[in-house]
């Protein structure tokens, strides 16, 4: 079969992947390609346990693969092929020299650009989807049109506004698709050439174009914003455990302002994700760089908050429980950095856990989906900690648990049998204000939310 367009995407993790399974999904008419330098996370894209969990997302690929979605590892053949060449690598932040733990390490993204280059015999429109800071894809044009002259390449931004545990949701109906271009008449056309893709199911005035640095800062700056709403609100949070304010009260009196909406206020144990941090140290890196010191420290705070919300759940964990936790059986019910997801990139799990093991605390985790990542993150750990599907188990023995994650499963437990099971006295510590607070405390529970008043039976 003749497809119409050859489209390529350069990095099949939780962007690349999902993103090209929708596109592949939505347009038949094209051929869609996911490569990756990773073999084994090709392998399992193209077996029946996809490398990543998100709900909806094996339907999509399973009705494409092998019809117009296709994974690969052969990158230098791919790049030949493609007309339009997605580049979605991951863009951590640095963790050496100048700018370590601030400004994008652009490693991996500059070698993609190379290897587009070197491989490159006919003229390509590169997008950017990794989050990078501004000026990046001047960077890339440079790079691309360096000693390869014969080939033109277009470079567009169009930053992926997804968020995990809803990715499937987020790409069918985006809250908006924004492309960033040069304007020249050049690029205009493949610029028209990147709106037509999402034409095929996205409704043409959700479809914005800016130039390209308004492009790379909207993506960093939405992020900051979003991020910023959390740790107001935990920061409030803190002020109502002083109080007898209830933060979830007080977040819906908020929220009822049209002009602040209701979303994104969820007090909770801090943020995590693979974006948030890294994209609000990116935006302060830059502000220092161009001398705006005011404009870094008002959103560095977004980050201190947020360290310093995870910080006082483990220390009110220690102050309640006997200012002692060495030796005691704890549970973590989810680790996770949200519902939904199998990912634990800066997880708020895993500071919590290192503290409590600081602490010599017996640790057991129990998730739905994290499990295999929260080996891996805490594998350097020298104590034994337990990790256990069912949460009846985890929870046997305990003298606390800690609620992480909000999933779902855990609003639902039988929290008598889960009572009956552990240690006496017993603390639920409820990081997600998930739990119905009155209902365990009639039970026996010692409970702990986020922002609300305790109810303990001391
Ligand atoms: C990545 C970026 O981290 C983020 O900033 C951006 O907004 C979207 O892309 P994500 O998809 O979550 O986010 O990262 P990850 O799941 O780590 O996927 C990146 C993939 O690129 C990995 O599978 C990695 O193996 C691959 N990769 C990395 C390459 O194929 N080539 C490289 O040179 C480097
Ligand atoms: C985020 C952005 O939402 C998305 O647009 C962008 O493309 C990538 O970064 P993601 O990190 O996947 O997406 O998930 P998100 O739903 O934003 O949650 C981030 C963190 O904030 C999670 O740890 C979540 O639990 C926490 N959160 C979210 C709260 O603590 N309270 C809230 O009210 C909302």
């Amino acid at each position: 079969m003749k497809f119409e367009k050859n489209i390529l995407c350069i990095g099949a993790g939780y962007v690349g992947g999902p993103t090209m399974a929708m596109i592949a999904h939505k347009c038949p008419q094209y051929k869609v390609t996911a490569v990756d330098i990773n073999p084994e996370r090709i392998e399992q894209w193209n077996s029946d346990r996809l490398p990543i969990f998100e709900p909806g997302l094996e339907e999509v690929v399973l009705a494409c693969r092998g019809k117009n979605l296709f994974f690969s590892t052969d990158i230098e053949r791919e790049i030949h092929e493609a007309e339009i060449i997605f580049v979605s690598v991951n863009t951590p932040t640095k963790t050496f020299g100048s700018g370590a733990g601030m400004a994008a390490d652009l490693q991996y993204w500059e070698k993609t650009a190379r290897q587009i280059r070197d491989c490159a015999q006919s003229p390509k429109i590169v997008v950017e989807k990794s989050t990078l800071p501004v000026k990046t894809s001047l960077a890339m044009e440079r790079i691309l049109t360096g000693d390869n002259d014969q080939v033109y390449f277009d470079v567009l931004s169009n930053p992926e506004f997804l968020a995990e545990g809803t990715a499937v949701q987020d790409l069918e109906s985006p809250d908006r698709v924004l492309i960033g271009s040069h304007e020249t008449e050049r690029a205009l056309k493949a610029r028209k050439a990147l709106v037509e893709i999402y034409a095929n199911w996205v409704p043409r005035g959700k479809i914005i174009t800016t130039n390209l640095w308004s492009s790379e800062l909207s993506k960093l700056a939405a992020n900051a914003f979003l991020a910023q709403r959390i740790s107001s609100i935990n920061s409030i949070s803190a002020l109502c455990e002083k109080t007898d304010a209830d933060i979830a009260e007080v977040a819906k009196a908020i929220g009822m302002d049209s002009r602040v909406g209701e979303k994104f206020l969820q007090a909770s144990v801090g943020f995590g994700g693979s974006c948030f941090k890294k994209d609000i140290l990116n935006l302060v890196y830059l502000c220092r760089y161009y001398g705006l010191s005011n404009v870094a420290d008002y959103w560095e705070g977004v980050v201190r908050i947020n360290d310093y919300q995870k910080e006082r759940f483990v220390l009110n964990m220690l102050n309640t429980m006997f200012n002692t936790l060495a030796g005691k059986r704890i549970c973590l019910f989810g680790f996770a950095f949200k519902a939904n997801t199998g990912d634990t990139r800066e997880s708020p799990g895993i500071f919590i856990a290192r503290q409590l093991a600081e602490e010599k605390a017996e640790l057991v985790i129990t998730d739905p989906q994290a499990l295999e990542n929260a080996r891996i993150d805490l594998k350097d750990l020298d104590q034994d900690i337990s990790y256990l599907d069912d949460p009846y188990k985890a929870a046997g023995k305990s003298h606390a648990i800690a609620v992480l994650t909000e999933w779902d499963v855990y609003r639902d437990l039988d929290y008598e049998r889960i009572y009956r099971s552990m240690t006496k006295p017993a603390f639920i510590f409820d990081g997600r204000n998930i739990l119905d607070h009155r209902r365990l405390f009639e039970m026996g529970f010692n409970v702990f939310p986020v922002g609300k008043a305790p109810l303990t039976h001391f």
